[in-house]
């Protein structure tokens, strides 16, 4: 493996570019090679089965690609296929759930965290896992909120409907228990995280799993000595099983990145 090589970044569609931004912040000189699954995007409500299989079919296309290391930058994809992956590729994956566990555990005083995601991700039980494998002392309230994702691919981040609905669907965190950790346990909530604080408050601290996992990758790339030393301004490769013009439409609306030749792959 060389330190030249690019990293892979899947998701099951938009939501990872939160990831991928952060990446892009903090290590300037990666190159990446992100691939969503638009056409097929949510995973959240769809089986355990489904979701291994399409996460699968991403990692094929990539692997022609040569990454020196894969990000799955969908939380529901990471529950269901990061073991998985780790044991079928040669190289390093980071998933999002770890760093974001790791995270709410050097936040947290009062030991209470709450995390909220899709479905898939909240009944797989991965985020309970990771946090307590880490401490087992530590009390976690998990939550889907189903109606979040919906909101994001509508292009709506706040808003007098976009409080109505992320109050209704928290309501439970509230009522069991006095968290002052939450992690956004989905790549589409950072979108959403400013509607997200006002509801549950400034007292609550809000993990959002992509500056962590880009963080992770920087480690993790330095230990194995494959970050990128000389000088250059990477040209990313960005494809999409959907629509490209979307897809470089909500780029440049949610992060003001610009992204063009997003190239659509079946
Ligand atoms: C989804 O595909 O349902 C949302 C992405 C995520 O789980 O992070």
């Amino acid at each position: 493996m060389y330190m030249d090589q690019p990293i892979g970044v899947i998701d099951s569609g938009v939501g990872g570019l939160t990831v991928a931004s952060e990446l892009m912040r903090q290590l300037p000189k990666e190159k990446l090679i992100y691939l969503g699954d638009t056409l097929r995007c949510p995973y959240g409500p769809r089986p355990k089965e489904e979701v291994i299989k399409y996460t699968l079919e991403m990692v094929n296309f990539l692997r022609e690609k040569k990454m020196k290391l894969l990000v799955i930058a969908c939380n529901t994809a990471t529950a269901f296929t990061l073991d998985i992956l780790r044991e079928t590729l040669d190289i390093p994956v980071i998933g999002v759930i770890e760093p974001g566990a790791r995270a709410a555990i050097k936040m947290t005083n009062n030991m209470n965290v709450g995390v909220i995601g899709t479905e898939g991700t909240i009944e797989s039980k991965a985020y309970p896992a990771a946090l307590t494998s880490i401490h087992a002392d530590l009390s976690v309230y998990d939550l889907a909120c189903p109606k979040f994702v919906p909101l994001v691919e509508k292009g709506m981040f706040t808003g007098d409907e976009v409080y109505r609905v992320i109050e209704e669907s928290l309501q439970p965190l509230k009522t069991i228990a006095e968290i002052d950790t939450l992690i956004l346990g989905c790549t589409h909530y950072p979108l959403l995280a400013d509607t997200i604080q006002a509801v549950v408050g400034k007292d609550v601290m809000i993990i959002s799993s992509g500056e962590e996992t880009a963080r992770e990758v920087s480690a993790i790339l330095g230990y194995q000595a494959l970050l990128f030393e000389g000088e250059r301004h990477p040209e990313h490769e960005f494809y999409t099983t959907g629509s490209s013009d979307v897809f470089e439409q909500i780029t440049q609306q949610w992060l003001d990145i610009t992204v063009n030749d997003v190239k659509k792959i079946t």
